[in-house]
């Protein structure tokens, strides 16, 4: 089989980890970076592939066959109508954009140029989101009544040296929660009700940085979840999971998922069950089910790899990824300072 060849346009943070995913893909090929920065040129300098400082450059030199767009959020429409324009898949980082007029613009592109969108919510790809609706949706876990969630930790200053990240489309809430919000919803069921407290009282920047929120599911399940960026704890999924190599792992539960007759702490599997009767005189039974160690981004492009061959159709699809953004904007626009919150 011969590769299926790919280009990176934004070759940051994010686009050196598919980079790497890539490499490790037979049916993966990079033939070129896209990124004015000096640093993506060198990158690309050592793989040996061409760079190019603007999307039209390359399409006017070279045209892939799949896009990866991983540039700052509000520079991710321009380079994904180009490359669809061009005949190209996209896999295009979450959010799928800054706005739901932008998230439409790429949905209505995709459809008339008859080319597949993917958007980079990654987690889908674990083993340990099947395995959890599996045991969410067994009788021994019961009705799903709750959920209450947590990503909560303290980023470095370092990581505000890139001044977009400290914009209001690029806080908290559409950079993690989203990731939490497309989790909610492939586990729990379409969210019908969104709120939340918004504060931005801890930094001095225009992005939000402690947010509370209550959902509720359309199936009748109640959700709670606590957001931040400014506080150094363990409860969050990278720290869970250690997927991020330069955070640490702890292993810990930052979620648990509450059913009528049993619960689940998530995502290191701990599925409380209840021998006779589940109620709250007999007691409850902690079985751990052990993960397979896997890199959901070399998943992630392998899929893309088979979406741009027309074997499978998009995990996450423009649609899809328009939802999660429209529940975070939701929970953006509930902003207001304390003050104002005042009852
Ligand atoms: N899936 C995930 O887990 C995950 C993790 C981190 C970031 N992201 C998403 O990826 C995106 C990028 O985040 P990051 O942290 O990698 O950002 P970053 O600032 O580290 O990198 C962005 C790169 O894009 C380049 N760039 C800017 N404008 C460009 C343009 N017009 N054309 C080509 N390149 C351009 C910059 O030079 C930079 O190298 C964001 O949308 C973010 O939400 C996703």
């Amino acid at each position: 089989m011969t590769a299926v060849k790919l280009a990176i346009v934004g070759m940051g943070m994010i686009g050196k980890r598919h980079l790497q995913a890539m490499k490790t893909l037979r049916e993966a090929e990079l033939i070129a970076i896209v990124d004015p920065a000096e640093q993506a040129k060198d990158i690309a300098l050592s793989e040996g592939v061409r760079w190019f400082a603007k999307i039209e450059e390359m399409l006017a030199e070279v045209v892939p066959e799949g896009v990866i767009v991983s540039t700052p959020t509000e520079i991710h429409l321009a380079p994904t109508l180009s490359a669809l324009e061009a005949g190209c898949h996209v896999l295009v980082e979450k959010p799928i954009a800054a706005t739901l007029e932008e998230a439409d613009k790429i949905q209505e592109k995709a459809k008339i140029i008859d080319r597949f969108v993917l958007v980079g919510h990654h987690r889908r790809y674990y083993e340990v989101m099947k395995n959890t609706k599996e045991i969410i949706s067994s009788s021994v876990f019961g009705k799903l009544i709750g959920v209450n969630g947590q990503w909560t930790t303290r980023k470095d200053e370092k990581y505000f040296n890139a001044p977009w990240r400290k914009q209001s489309s690029s806080g908290p809430i559409l950079i993690n929660m989203i990731h939490e919000i497309d989790l909610l919803r492939n586990i729990c069921g379409e969210i019908s009700h969104v709120s939340g407290f918004v504060s931005g009282e801890f930094r001095e920047h225009a992005k939000e940085d402690t947010v509370a929120i209550t959902l509720w599911f359309e199936n009748g399940a109640l959700g709670t979840f606590l957001l931040s960026d400014a506080t150094n704890s363990p409860w969050n999924w990278e720290h869970a999971t250690g997927e991020n190599a330069d955070l640490p792992f702890t292993g810990q539960n930052p979620y648990k998922f509450l059913g009528s007759k049993g619960c689940l702490e998530f995502p290191n599997l701990k599925f409380w069950k209840s021998n006779g009767l589940a109620d709250w005189k007999n007691k409850l039974e902690c079985e751990e089910i052990p993960q397979l160690s896997e890199d959901p981004y070399v998943k992630q492009i392998a899929h893309f790899c088979k979406v741009i061959l027309g074997l499978e159709v998009p995990l996450i699809d423009a649609y899809d990824g328009k939802k999660s953004l429209e529940i975070c904007l939701k929970i953006l626009a509930e902003r207001k300072n304390s003050k104002e919150a005042n009852i």
